[in-house]
């Protein structure tokens, strides 16, 4: 017997941007650190494991360098070369061929990388030349974490550079056959240092006052909405955040602007980081923040916080949210639809297997399908 609601929220069509997603149960960006080397390339078991999650409502890649210098960490994969494009492209028709959908997270981590990371041995770039106290990266397989150093400010301008790096990340996700790109605003990374108070010292047109804070994520926003169109657009932003070092002194103010911003650009959805990375909230109250965006934001919203099944049910039903988007339970779970949908357990995750290795703890996760064929 079936445990199927046929009224279960999570499993209610939506459309969104010209794509029909077949239920709410989004995959979440996640770093995995598996690309080939040397060149950050998506490859065949990189494919694989997209494809096994398929059935999610709408994947979203792994976070994607679009330059050299948006890279942060050792084998994250980037969208910059020819090599890379390939490799993506064998990714997109992976998920395609299994009947999903799939957008590619655009990154630039700004001054959560290191020398060892950038072009020539550069320092890294930022809005200020304010180190993130305790953040940590790592460069290499045998480095271990290591601490970030202090940035170099971004000349004014570099800031035309920094957009026609988006824009080429953006081409180049289309040419790699993306169904739509989300830009990363979250979690301490270039677009969320310009954001914040804290990371943003800048006197220039960029900095300082709320308005000039804004400046360059819409800029960029508006670049990549120049390629692909407004409604494969999506934006991720983390408005209370800690990780990474991360601070504003009023996040009301600043992301309540921001996504009224967005609301008029009228982009596919906004995905809002309601905890923070690993659930290290510090600034602001959450519940607070997130009802001065929805207030502003009237379009498509995707909620990420470490919710279980019941709550992401609940949170649709009570207008919370559109969408809900799942971490950790979709890296040990491909068919976590399924699971959702029959209420079926859970198979745990082991998280010395999330960041670089193989096929281990990354395609080995077996379907429910799988441990019945097996029990
Ligand atoms: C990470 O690689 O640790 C990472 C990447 C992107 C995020 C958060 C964490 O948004």
């Amino acid at each position: 017997m079936s445990n199927q609601n046929p009224n279960d929220p999570l499993f209610q069509p939506l459309n969104m941007g010209g794509l029909t997603l077949p239920n709410r149960v989004l995959m979440s960006p996640l770093t995995r650190s598996r690309s080939s080397q040397p060149g950050d390339i998506p490859n065949d078991m990189n494919a694989r494991y997209y494809q096994q999650r398929a059935s999610a409502g709408l994947i979203l890649s792994e976070a994607t360098q679009i330059s050299p210098q948006g890279k942060g960490y050792a084998f994250t994969p980037g969208i910059h070369s020819q090599d890379q494009i390939d490799g993506w492209k064998k990714v997109t028709d992976a998920v395609h061929s299994a009947g999903g959908r799939i957008h590619m997270q655009l990154w630039h981590v700004g001054r959560i990388s290191h020398p060892e990371l950038q072009p020539d041995g550069n320092q890294p770039v930022a809005p200020s030349a304010i180190k993130p106290e305790g953040a940590k990266t790592f460069i290499s397989a045998d480095s271990g974490m290591v601490d970030v150093p202090e940035p170099r400010a971004l000349e004014t301008h570099e800031m035309a550079g920094i957009v026609e790096q988006y824009r080429q990340g953006a081409l180049n996700a289309q040419k790699a056959g993306f169904d739509g790109v989300e830009v990363h605003a979250a979690n301490g990374y270039l677009l969320d240092q310009f954001l914040k108070s804290g990371s943003n010292h800048r006197t220039d047109e960029y900095g300082g006052s709320l308005e000039n804070r804004l400046r360059l994520p819409l800029m960029v926003i508006q670049a990549v909405i120049d390629v692909w169109g407004k409604d494969k657009v999506g934006v991720r932003i983390g408005p209370t955040g800690s990780f990474n070092a991360m601070h504003d002194d009023n996040p009301i103010e600043t992301f309540g602007a921001f996504a009224k911003h967005l609301n008029d650009l009228g982009i596919a959805y906004l995905e809002v980081v309601e905890d923070s990375f690993q659930g290290n909230h510090a600034n602001g109250r959450p519940e607070e923040v997130i009802a001065a965006i929805r207030t502003v934001y009237k379009g498509t919203y995707i909620a990420n916080g470490a919710y279980t099944a019941e709550e992401a049910r609940r949170r649709i039903s009570e207008g919370r949210c559109d969408l809900v988007t799942f971490g950790r339970p979709f890296i040990a779970n491909p068919d976590l639809p399924e699971r959702f949908r029959e209420n079926a357990p859970l198979n745990e995750w082991d998280d010395s297997t999330f960041y670089g290795g193989g096929e281990h703890g990354y395609t080995d996760y077996p379907t429910l399908e799988e441990l019945e064929t097996n029990a």
